[in-house]
């Protein structure tokens, strides 16, 4: 076998090892142990929103970010430690912010009922509330996941790329158990937040022997692009919000895609198969079936469990 079938074998291995749909979740998990173990986070969550907006879009990627390494299991919020460089450390990661929000919420579970509530469920339900402060919709969110011991950077290669074709994007999910149609619904978390030119910069400037543009993009989307990220530009913040209405949660990125306007090829791809095209013209024309099917796929992807104990402090194991 040649050696690129083997490391693909081994990370899907590792992948369905960590992904035990068994461990069953519940609605009602903390209703004796931690009654207010939800209000608690919320409260969290709005005190960080009021201050800063960029929060909601941050906590959605954050807890999908862990759900597709290992499962759900807040490997994401472990720090580095010592030889071992974490999750978080990897390249895909190192544009995931406001971690201080889980923490927040972590202090305060642990002085009411200590070593009660996981990471990984304070972070499912705090992009939970994120999405419904954006205006988005609500849900209720099953509980009773447990926080790994593992978070290893080099595993984060197996998270999907914003250059992936619709079949990769299509092995990505499956491999975790989530369908076309979860990819389609999730990649409407894109209506929230802010890209770095980094992700998109390929499809704007050389990108291929014969495009320089790709050809996917409309070409006045590209322009302005080409504005925001100038050629050589060290500027580190430098990018563009993934919708213009970044702050809202709403259907505006399935739009955006039927106008050539996706920011990411993973995102513009979605037109690629009859079936996920379809999707993308039926959440564009309501917002009502985009909402339904998001919270669907959100309770999908969040029960993707993976972890062994309730960790005391969300940055370092027992
Ligand atoms: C389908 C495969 C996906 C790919 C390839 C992808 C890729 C990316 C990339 C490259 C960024 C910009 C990072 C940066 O430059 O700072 C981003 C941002 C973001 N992604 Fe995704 N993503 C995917 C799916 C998802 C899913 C499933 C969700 C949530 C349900 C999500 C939520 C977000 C959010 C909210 C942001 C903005 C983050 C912020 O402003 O802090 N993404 N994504």
């Amino acid at each position: 076998m040649a050696w690129a079938s083997i490391v693909a074998v081994l990370s899907s291995v590792l992948i369905f090892s960590a992904f035990s749909p068994g461990c069953s979740l519940s609605l009602n998990y903390y209703d004796k142990t931690c009654p207010h173990a939800e209000s608690i986070i919320a409260n969290a969550v709005k005190n960080a929103v009021s201050r800063d907006k960029t929060v909601p879009a941050a906590l959605l990627r954050m807890h999908f970010h862990d759900c597709f390494i290992r499962g759900c299991d807040a490997s994401l919020l472990l720090n580095s430690k010592g030889s071992n460089k974490a999750e978080k450390d990897g390249p895909p990661n190192r544009s995931v912010h406001a971690f201080y929000v889980i923490d927040n919420a972590k202090k305060e579970l642990e002085a009411w009922c200590p070593g009660v509530v996981s990471c990984a469920d304070i972070l499912a339900l705090a992009a939970r509330d994120a999405v419904a402060l954006s205006g988005g919709p609500s849900w209720d969110v099953p509980k009773g996941r447990k926080d790994g011991r593992t978070s290893k950077a080099s595993e984060t290669t197996t998270m999907p790329a914003p250059a992936f074709s619709i079949s990769q994007l299509q092995q990505s999910f499956s491999q975790r158990g989530l369908s076309m149609d979860d990819l389609v619904a999730l990649s409407g978390g894109h209506t929230l937040g802010f890209s770095h030119c980094s992700s998109f910069q390929n499809r704007i400037r050389s990108f291929n022997a014969t495009h320089d543009i790709d050809p996917s993009i409309n070409p006045s989307f590209a322009a302005s692009l080409r504005g925001v990220c100038p050629k050589n530009s060290k500027a580190k913040n430098a990018g563009a919000t993934m919708d213009p209405s970044s702050t809202t949660f709403d259907n505006t990125y399935y739009r955006l895609i039927l106008q050539g306007k996706g920011l990411f090829s993973s995102d513009q791809a979605l037109l690629n198969t009859p079936k996920t095209k379809d999707l993308v013209h039926k959440f564009a024309s309501s917002q009502e079936a985009f909402n339904k099917a998001f919270v669907n796929s959100m309770i999908k992807m969040s029960s993707i469990t993976g972890g062994q104990e309730i960790r005391k402090d969300c940055r370092v194991v027992n």
